[in-house]
């Protein structure tokens, strides 16, 4: 059975938490798509040139520390360039036509990696809530941040993912938009899962 989730949305909405367990709950795949441009964003603070970089990735590559802002922050500028891009597209298709159900998170995977996918999810949440989650998550792993800096980090990730001009940050006409802004973790995961069972005609 091949049967593709995409969902999108900004940083820090919760796709990640949501995609984990959604996949977890139909025994799907999951590809966390932001750990590509991470990837390559990290070759990229040792000095590699970013289109090679994205042409040469490998799964190894996508482990690591990648969950840093300074990581964040350059993978958001190398995922303007439309050659990284490109060479990233091949990766995740095979990963969404996998046998046995496939989840991908990110920013454009309902829109243009995946545009037949058969759910879409679109996974937001105001800034100010995600920046404090960002800081907490950030501050938890020993991380020396601020409130004001995440928030500041996070709003220029969101202008630069939204104003790209290829594959922007937005919803997919067909999406389903999930505001998690006054959800807990565990609502914000029964909503998806039930769009994904009402697509999947399972209610
Ligand atoms: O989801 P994340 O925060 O790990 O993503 C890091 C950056 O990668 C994000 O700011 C923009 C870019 N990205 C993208 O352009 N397209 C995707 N499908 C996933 C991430």
């Amino acid at each position: 059975m091949r049967f593709t989730v995409a969902i999108d949305g900004p940083a820090a909405a919760g796709k990640g938490t949501v995609s984990k367990a959604v996949a977890a709950h139909f025994g799907f795949a999951h590809l966390d798509t932001g750990l590509l441009y991470r990837a390559v964003a990290a070759k990229v603070l040792v000095g590699a040139d970013p289109v090679a970089a994205a042409k040469a990735l490998t799964a190894e590559d996508l482990t690591g520390d990648l969950r840093t802002p300074a990581v964040a922050q350059e993978a958001s500028r190398v995922a303007v360039i439309p050659e990284v891009r490109t060479a990233l597209v091949d990766f995740q298709r095979a990963f969404a036509a996998r046998a046995g159900g496939a989840v991908l998170d990110g920013r454009d995977i309902g829109t243009v990696i995946c545009p037949e996918a058969e759910a879409k999810l679109f996974v937001t949440a105001s800034a100010e809530v995600r920046a404090e989650r960002r800081f907490l998550e950030l501050q938890g792993n020993g991380l020396d941040v601020t409130r004001a800096g995440v928030l500041a980090d996070v709003q220029e990730r969101d202008a630069r993912d939204s104003e790209r001009s290829t594959a922007p940050l937005k919803p997919a006409l067909d999406a389903v938009v999930i505001d998690t802004s006054d959800m807990s973790i565990d609502e914000a995961v029964a909503a998806a899962i039930a769009v994904i069972e009402e697509k999947r005609g399972d209610r």
